[in-house]
């Protein structure tokens, strides 16, 4: 993995921004797997920034929902769809037919999750992956444990998941289904970037860099990936695997 520290959120932001931009410059319709949390947010604002100064046009680019939650209404602010509609697609004005989206209100989430790997298939796979780190080693919302070769599917959201992601709704209740592109979505994009922010994440993102791919810690799979950028900034940044 190529680590990239960083000096702040904003320098996180510009930096992964000019790779997205970067990707999109070489393939205008690259199809990207797209977090929604907290991190990537400063990334998707400086694309959209980028794309009204004219240094970014993404009228081909194409966008997947990395995860949703389960059990929400079409129209519910809460969903990760609605999020991501907000903070990306609007911004850069990417039409609905340019999205790969859970149907999570699907009566069989099974079948929707076969239906979304048939669209990411169809599509021509992932370009590139923009992923968050979740306190416990996951990735979209692969829980540990999650083997590399898992598959989209639903899931129960860890205890620590639920805790951090109440910060996003303040009073409403997270869900506690989800549903979640597999780790062998994730490890087939041709690039990967995982952006991880602030001290709270410094000991998770230390493991992962020294763990052997380890279902425990489902962003130590990306060992196996050949070509993956993080980007930490200096508050993240791990004591003891990375020197500088
Ligand atoms: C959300 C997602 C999650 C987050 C992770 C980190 O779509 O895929 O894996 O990326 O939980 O969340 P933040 O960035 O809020 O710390």
């Amino acid at each position: 993995m190529d680590v990239r520290v960083v000096d702040d959120v904003r320098a996180l932001a510009r930096d992964a921004a000019a790779m997205v931009a970067g990707v999109v410059a070489e393939r205008p319709d690259a199809l990207l797997l797209a977090a929604t949390g907290d991190t990537p947010m400063g990334c998707y604002a400086e694309l959209a920034r980028m794309r009204q100064d004219r240094l970014l046009d993404p009228s081909r680019l194409r966008v997947a929902q990395l995860d949703d939650y389960l059990g929400l209404g079409e129209d519910d602010s809460r969903s990760l769809y609605a999020w991501m509609q907000r903070a990306l697609l609007a911004p850069l004005d990417i039409e609905r037919d340019r999205t790969i989206r859970f149907l999570s209100g699907h009566a069989d989430p099974a079948l929707a999750c076969r239906m979304y790997d048939a669209d990411i298939q169809a599509a021509g796979g992932v370009d590139l992956a923009i992923l968050g780190l979740g306190l416990n080693g996951h990735l979209g919302f692969n829980e540990p444990p999650s083997s590399a070769d898992s598959q989209t599917r639903a899931v129960s959201l860890a205890p620590e998941t639920l805790e951090s992601n109440a910060s996003y709704w303040r009073d409403v209740a997270v869900p506690e289904r989800a549903v979640t592109a597999g780790m062998s979505v994730i490890l087939s994009a041709r690039r990967v970037l995982l952006f991880v922010s602030g001290g709270r994440k410094a000991a998770i993102l230390d493991r992962i860099l020294r763990s052997e791919p380890d279902p425990r810690l489902p962003a130590s799979h990306l060992h196996r990936h050949g070509d993956v950028v993080v980007i930490a900034d200096r508050d993240a940044r791990p004591g003891g695997a990375l020197a500088a």
